[in-house]
């Protein structure tokens, strides 16, 4: 049984989709989960949620882009709750459009979010969870990252969160913090919901298991990832998608 009571978490992009879900689980599990997004609709209706089933969970708005408001983020945590164990970085867009067309807008949209944004998270709460001996940090990258048909400026950024992902792995180890990141198939999301009926019909019958993922499949994977029982996973790369990769 996963106990995350005490633990106080930080998931961005958590107003909604893939987020939620991590968010949801993880204050299932007992942890204070900063809900954090750009969207305050929506990410105070995460935190009611979580606090109407007796969680605990508060809002911190992010600009995961931003330098200044990420760091922020993870400052104000750490002021008002004397630490910060678990960093899921899950913020992200697409801007999808075959190499020859794509803007550099298109482009570095993409890469502030999906890379930088990442970078700017896991760089202040590095230096705290090395001073701590103690954290867990979850990268969200893609099936993606591998390569995929319009989204140049998408695979190139969730390959750099692999490559972000397992630098830090290695430099924090030895500190007793580990750095893992969830490669997420096809999940029924907000984001998927803008495909085209043809490319959802397409991805399905990709997919052996047949269906598209639910939120909570990557959130229970989290979840474990997390969890004291995962101290000894470190620098991993893991397909959550029915074995749409293999
Ligand atoms: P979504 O679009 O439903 O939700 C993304 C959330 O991130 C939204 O609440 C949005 O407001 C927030 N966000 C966007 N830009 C932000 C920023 N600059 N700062 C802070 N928050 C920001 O997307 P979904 O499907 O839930 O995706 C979540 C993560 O999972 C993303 O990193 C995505 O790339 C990744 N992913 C999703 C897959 C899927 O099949 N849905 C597959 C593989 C990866």
């Amino acid at each position: 049984m996963i106990d995350l009571t005490g633990k106080v978490a930080i998931v961005t992009g958590a107003a909604r989709g893939l987020g939620k879900g991590i968010a949801d689980k993880l204050a299932n599990l007992g942890a204070h989960v900063v809900v954090s997004d750009l969207n305050q609709e929506g990410a105070d209706r995460t935190v009611s949620q979580i606090i109407e089933r007796g969680g605990n969970a508060e809002v911190n708005l992010c600009d995961v882009s931003n330098e200044e408001e990420a760091r922020r983020l993870i400052e104000q945590t750490v002021e008002k709750h004397g630490k910060l164990d678990i960093l899921v970085n899950n913020a992200g867009i697409n801007r999808d459009t075959m190499l020859h067309k794509m803007t550099h807008n298109e482009w570095d949209a993409v890469i502030g979010v999906n890379l930088t944004g990442v970078f700017n998270t896991m760089q202040p709460a590095s230096f705290i969870m090395r001073e701590q001996e103690n954290g867990r940090i979850v990268n969200i990258s893609s099936a993606s990252w591998l390569g995929n048909i319009g989204q140049a400026n998408y695979a190139a950024a969730k390959a750099g969160v692999v490559g972000i992902t397992k630098t830090a792995a290695r430099e924090l180890g030895r500190k007793n913090v580990t750095v893992n990141a969830i490669c997420p198939g096809f999940i029924d999301t907000d984001m998927t919901r803008g495909v085209p009926e043809n490319v959802w019909d397409l991805m399905i019958s990709k997919i052996p298991m047949g269906r598209a993922g639910k939120p909570e499949d990557v959130a229970n994977c989290i979840a474990y990832l997390v969890s004291d029982q995962a101290s000894y996973i470190n620098g991993e790369v893991i397909n959550v998608g029915g074995g749409m990769v293999l």
